[in-house]
């Protein structure tokens, strides 16, 4: 079982936003969105050069890079552009109307 760390309050997630969030003890921050009634939760820079993901966009439940376009995933963090990279994603709890995460 991994650890449970605190990530924000759920009424911070707003539909058809990505926001990013500090979260202590992780070097970077963790973006959080709804993707139609789930809230998912994955890392904030970009797996191909580490570029910060909150000022991409998201459509249809993929998150675009703003640096070269890159199509991710946010239910299964592949990459539609290149098989080899994947967004971390990480397991969400909501729990008292607040959104935590576990790490492994
Ligand atoms: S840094 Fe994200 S696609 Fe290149």
């Amino acid at each position: 079982m991994g650890r449970r760390v605190f990530v924000c309050q759920l009424a911070e997630v707003v539909p058809e936003e990505l926001r990013s969030f500090a979260v202590a003890g992780m070097p970077s921050p963790v973006i959080v969105a709804y993707i139609g009634p789930d809230v998912v939760a994955v890392a904030g820079a970009c797996p191909h050069k580490g570029v910060d993901l909150v000022d991409g966009y998201l459509h249809d439940g993929a998150l675009m890079c703003p640096a070269h376009a890159y199509m991710f995933d946010l239910r299964s963090g592949r990459c539609k552009n290149d098989p080899k990279l994947e967004l971390r994603r990480y397991l969400v709890a909501i729990v008292d109307d607040q959104v935590w995460i576990e790490l492994r």
